[in-house]
């Protein structure tokens, strides 16, 4: 049995200070969670412990013994093993050799024993039998696996290294419910003999399931570290947001003034949604009018890109309705939102925004002719009015001719957006529109939606940034588990309610 001790730990890259002094100690026959807000540092600690990220200074001590984690080897020489959150599989191999990539079972020393590989990969696939879904055996590739049964896959590896101590980094931000509680069931198993275990999720329900003792993080630090017993969710929620609470909320009392004489005269709804519901959002009910712009928050993952997405006619099918200004539509595909007048930006930019080695003018032009079905009109027009759009947002560029790829990310981003200001949108989905790009291009684009929102537009913004909520959206959807968990309006809206109607179990 293991007691994982670490001191005064920093790690920075470049200018951000990941981790400043960290001190933590997991005693053996605990679950001990991490959370904090996104960059917070939790992967950046987990990793150093596990050996693929080396501190700046600071110590590792084993059992009150001091130990070197040069790399990822010396921390399974040291019993530690990991899943890491962007998840570690040899995708081309079997799952049954992921689950012992780590430990291949020798014969003579010499020659990787594929039998008991594959009878003991099956003992371990069996825990999670009827959980793992359609395609998921032994010997099947990785490649052909779903994300959830990725994750499943990943902590079979852990389990199968057998550690002393086990370090779990969101392993069940793609589970289903029943697969996270087969999951923890094995979990008090391993609690129970005696395995030391570190445990990451953004789930408060879980986390107070199955959790013994809880550090919060803030900003690289450690602000707390006490038995689970001892606090509770308003608890934890308060030190992971620390003084940020008071900024938000005069932040958002000042623009709520300024939002709300915005949306003044803009009363007639452009967009709503009544019961929509498909398998990655359940009964959203929500609206949108001619000048305002919503926002919707929440944890990353819990459907608002697929909400957008459906809207749009590129996601799965849904069920509910919607209506555009009064009248039903049905989003069928893309082509056809467009044609309604729907616009959609993407922060995704290298899978939905950029035809990749193509000049930018090309990149500009393709809603036009979705739009208008007409090629080739107007080139001279169409160029003096991508000009201006791209103008307007700072873009650096030499040349229409310019292939795109050549551009840095946030130039590439602008001229996505300018696409959609060459003809008329009545709707603008975004969808994390900002990831990637850098501060003073964030202020242009804003700059560019509250121009857009004040000539009529309806605006739906999905922000990974909670900042960007706050400060440009009159009301707040937080999106929970799929479901519209609370709408935050006037001075409601602070970074404290984000967080707790983001975090609460629903
Ligand atoms: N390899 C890297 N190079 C540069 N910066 C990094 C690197 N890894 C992490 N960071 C930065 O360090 C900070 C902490 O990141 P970390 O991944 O530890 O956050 P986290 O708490 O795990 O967040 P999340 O909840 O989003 O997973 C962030 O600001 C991140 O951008
Ligand atoms: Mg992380």
């Amino acid at each position: 049995m293991a007691t994982l001790q670490v001191k005064n730990i920093n790690k920075a890259f470049g200018a951000t200070k990941a981790l400043i002094a960290c001190d933590l100690t997991i005693e053996a026959g605990e679950v001990h969670v991490l959370i904090g807000a996104n960059g917070c540092g939790k992967s950046t600690l987990c990793k150093i412990i596990s050996g693929s990220v080396q501190a700046d200074t600071g110590d590792i001590l084993l059992n009150n013994q001091k130990i070197s984690i040069t790399d990822p080897a010396s921390a399974q020489q040291h019993d530690i093993a990991t899943f890491y959150q962007e998840l570690s599989l040899a995708i081309n191999r079997s799952i049954e050799d992921n689950i012992y990539a780590a430990n291949e079972p020798l014969i003579f020393g010499l020659f990787i024993d594929k039998k008991t590989i594959k009878k003991d990969a099956r003992k371990i696939i069996d825990l999670f039998a009827d959980v793992v879904g359609d395609g998921f055996s032994g010997e099947v590739a990785v490649a052909t696996l779903r994300e959830d049964q990725r994750q499943l896959v990943e902590i079979m590896k852990v389990i199968a290294a057998d550690a002393k101590i086990m370090i779990f980094d969101e392993p069940t931000s793609a589970l289903d419910r029943a697969q996270a509680n087969r999951f923890f069931k094995i979990i008090e198993d391993l609690k129970a003999k005696g395995k030391s275990i570190i445990f990451i999720s953004h789930r408060m329900d879980e986390i107070f399931a199955i959790g013994d003792r809880i550090t919060v993080m803030r900003d690289g630090q450690i602000v707390s570290s006490v038995k689970i017993s001892d606090t509770d969710q308003n608890m934890v929620i308060e030190q992971m947001v620390g003084g940020k609470t008071i900024v938000q909320t005069n932040q958002a009392t000042k623009v709520n003034q300024s939002l709300s004489s915005d949306v003044a005269g803009h009363d007639v709804i452009g967009l709503e949604l009544k019961n929509l519901t498909n398998k990655q959002f359940s009964n959203i009910n929500l609206s949108v009018s001619k000048g305002e712009i919503i926002g919707l928050g929440g944890l990353h993952g819990h459907g608002q890109s697929s909400l957008l997405r459906s809207i749009y006619g590129a996601g799965e099918a849904v069920s509910g309705e919607i209506t555009l200004e009064g009248q039903a539509y049905y989003a069928k595909s893309p082509r056809g939102a467009i044609k309604n007048g729907i616009g959609y930006i993407s922060g995704n930019r290298r899978v939905d925004g950029i035809y990749q080695g193509r000049s930018i003018f090309e990149n500009l032009l393709p809603i036009h002719y979705l739009k208008t079905s007409k090629w080739g009109a107007g080139q001279k027009r169409l160029n003096q009015t991508a000009q201006d759009a791209m103008a307007e947002l700072k873009t650096l560029y030499a040349s229409m001719n310019q292939e795109i790829n050549n551009l840095s990310g946030g130039n590439q981003q602008k001229v996505v957006i300018a696409r959609w200001m060459i003809d008329k949108t009545n709707i603008l989905l975004l969808d994390d529109p900002t990831k990637g790009i850098d501060l003073a291009a964030k202020a242009d684009l804003f700059a560019l939606i509250r121009k857009l929102a004040n000539a009529g537009m309806a605006i739906i913004l999905y922000s990974s940034d909670d900042s960007e909520l706050l400060n440009h959206a009159t009301r707040i959807y937080v999106f929970n588990n799929g479901k519209i968990s609370q709408e935050l309006t006037g001075d409601q809206r602070t970074q404290f309610n984000l967080y707790q109607a983001a975090y609460e179990a629903v």
